[in-house]
């Protein structure tokens, strides 16, 4: 059995939802973050102040080769994880990849001023040109499914139905 592997912006509720969709399913949960953190005793900013974004994404794209070589994992992925073709390709090799979309208004509402994202930390301008640049990519996923105005209960719903 595959894995399940989410992917799209910050703060479209790939962990929150893939908890859930992983306590549905009685598979793990896991999450790159998370993962990248327990190897480098790190927390995500701390890597991209001390070391930078380019060490970031190797300790990511280690974490991916390992998480792909397993099964029946449901995979939160960083919202900038897919954007290398190898960790795309890894991932999509062994799961079903389904991106999570959501409206800029909604993510920044939903992440309001619990943001440690070093990448949310600019201008709205610069967030918003990221988010525009980045659709093209996850719209490659098998499947898109909105999390703009929907719960975390039926977003999971949503995706339970379209596997
Ligand atoms: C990133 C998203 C973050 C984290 C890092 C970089 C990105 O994960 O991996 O800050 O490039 O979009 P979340 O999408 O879980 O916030």
């Amino acid at each position: 059995m595959q894995n399940i592997v989410l992917i799209g912006f910050m703060g479209t509720g790939k962990s929150t939802v893939g908890k859930r969709l992983a306590q549905s399913l009685a598979w793990d949960f896991v999450d790159t973050d998370y993962e990248i953190g327990e190897v480098t005793s790190l927390s995500v900013s701390e890597i991209f102040r001390r070391h930078g974004e380019t060490r970031f994404r190797s300790e990511e794209s280690i974490v991916v080769a390992r998480l792909s070589q397993q099964e029946r994992l449901v995979i939160a992925t960083g919202g900038g994880t897919v954007l290398n073709p190898l960790n795309w390709n890894a991932l999509a090799q062994n799961g079903t990849v389904i991106a999570l979309h959501a409206s800029l208004e909604a993510i920044l509402a939903r992440i309001g001023n619990k943001n440690d994202r070093p990448l949310l930390k600019g201008p709205r301008e610069a967030i918003e040109k990221l988010w525009s640049e980045r659709q093209e990519c996850y719209s490659q996923a098998d499947f898109i499914v909105d999390t703009s105005q929907k719960s975390v209960d039926e977003v999971v719903k949503e995706i339970l139905i379209q596997l």
